[in-house]
């Protein structure tokens, strides 16, 4: 076919005309994949246009979208003859790099990104051998550059990418969490690291270390009351020797260049509520703000928090101070800050299996009003998104058994059945088996019947 009628086909979904030596490629491409067709026996797609409109038309959309054409042109032009070359790799804002297609079959949406932005590296995963085979005879023909195909199954592959595409996978949700696996996770910003500790110089070290790995905040926890914590004089232990608390943290303050906050519980014991001498020191050392738990060490998680401490800290000191404990409902968090005048509140257990806490209370917290219920189908979403997330962040074998904690609490929160399906659920070995037993689960959870009669009655912590 010729380039203006593949340039003709294509315009509705450019803002640009493609160079000749694209349409060319494209041109190249259909030949090869009507080949291929035929050599299979596929009369699916016999007609040239519809390869066009298929293949090239929405994928080169998506990647006009995502990628930007011009850093190919200046890398490439820098690489001829500049005395000091770009990286052809060198990423650009919203312009993925390293993009790898999954299940890549006759090659797109990953080949048609290729075209529309040359730097990428691509890289086509196809279990196949056949269509493999296909696919090196197409990026022969097409002369590309930087492209990896890897006749394998997604499930091996250990590197990751700045972008995942797939498409006409078999099964979806079977497919996703793998898919996400693959994606690099730059993940939510700020990133804060919690280092706990009693030695001040091991301490600015590990800031130190942190921070060139990419910490934006480096986070100090004396609140922990775990005995393995506090047995070593560390967490909430630290509260009985203010002098060691001074030197730690001006240690790590005086160690980074990045702010430094403090997470304490209101004193050792209730006869020795000293927090408000803690912040006093938090705030002379240049800690950046201070999260304050309204209990003692000794209290564990006894008794109910008391808020009386965190008000008299908030009144000394002007750094911003976030008040913790027992608040689980956006109405004791409005209470809690107006009783303390704290700049924050900070919620904790409350969250567990429902992460969606955190908008309803800000929904209150800013308009004074109660959110809606979440409907079922959304709730389910953001499980799955945060399954994928836990694999992407903690990989196949951490993954799985930290998605079991927070399958546990979702469990609890949400289900009838809760015992049976948490049961079902942990005995899940692997990432892909775990992610299709909940979705299975969640798909007749969201079915079942009378579905707004149970909205109704849910607890507020099911509200965004
Ligand atoms: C299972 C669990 C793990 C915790 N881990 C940490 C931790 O690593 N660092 C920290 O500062 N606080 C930790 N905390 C304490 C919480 O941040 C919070 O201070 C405490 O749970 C009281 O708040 P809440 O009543 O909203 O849960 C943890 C609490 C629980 C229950």
């Amino acid at each position: 076919m010729d380039s203006a009628r593949i340039s003709a086909l294509l315009h509705p979904f450019l803002e640009r005309t493609l160079p000749e030596v694209q349409l060319q490629q494209i041109s190249t491409y259909i030949d090869l994949l009507l080949r291929w067709n035929a050599r299979i026996n596929l009369t699916a797609i016999r007609d040239p246009e519809e390869i066009i409109l298929r293949h090239f038309g929405e994928s080169l959309f998506a990647a006009s979208q995502l990628l930007d054409p011009q850093s190919s042109v200046s890398s490439a032009s820098s690489v001829v003859g500049s005395p000091s070359p770009v990286p052809l790799a060198s990423p650009v804002v919203h312009s993925p790099c390293a993009v790898a297609d999954l299940g890549s079959g006759a090659g797109f949406p990953g080949l048609p990104f290729k075209l529309w932005a040359p730097q990428i590296s691509l890289t086509l995963i196809e279990s196949n051998h056949k269509k493999a085979t296909f696919l090196r005879e197409v990026v022969r023909s097409l002369a590309l550059t930087n492209v990896n195909i890897k006749n394998t199954r997604a499930e091996s592959i250990t590197e990751t990418f700045d972008l995942v595409t797939l498409r006409a996978v078999e099964n979806f949700a079977l497919i996703l969490p793998t898919a996400a696996a693959l994606v690099a996770t730059g993940g939510a910003e700020p990133r804060v690291v919690q280092l706990a500790g009693s030695d001040s110089q091991a301490l600015a070290e590990a800031a130190r270390i942190n921070v060139d790995l990419g910490a934006q905040i480096i986070d100090l926890n004396m609140g922990c009351p775990a005995k393995k914590v506090c047995g070593k004089l560390c967490g909430s232990a630290l509260l009985q020797n203010e002098s060691l608390v001074a030197q730690i943290l001006e240690a790590v303050v005086n160690a980074v260049s990045v702010p430094v906050t403090l997470k304490i519980r209101t004193g050792w014991d209730r006869n020795n509520r000293n927090g408000v001498r803690i912040a006093q020191l938090a705030q002379a050392s240049g800690i950046a703000a201070l999260a304050v738990h309204g209990r003692t060490r000794a209290d564990f998680y006894a008794g109910e928090a008391e808020y009386e401490t965190i008000r008299n800290i908030k009144s000394v000191v002007s750094i911003p101070v976030f008040a913790n404990g027992d608040i689980k409902t956006s109405q004791k968090a409005r209470e809690v800050l107006d009783f303390t005048g704290a700049d924050g509140v900070m919620l904790g257990r409350a969250s567990h299996g429902a992460p969606w806490i955190f908008r309803s209370v800000n929904t209150y917290l800013d308009a004074g009003i109660t959110a809606p219920p979440l409907s079922r189908a959304k709730v389910r979403d953001i499980i799955l998104g945060h399954l994928g997330s836990l694999y992407a962040f903690y990989g196949e074998d951490i993954g799985v058994r930290i998605a079991r904690k927070h399958l546990g609490w979702y469990c609890e929160q949400l289900l009838t059945d809760s015992a049976q399906t948490r049961r079902s659920l942990m005995a899940a070995a692997t990432t892909s088996v775990q992610f299709a037993l909940v979705n299975d689960r969640l798909e007749d959870w969201v079915a079942e019947a009378n579905v707004a009669a149970t909205d109704a009655a849910w607890p507020e912590c099911l509200t965004a």
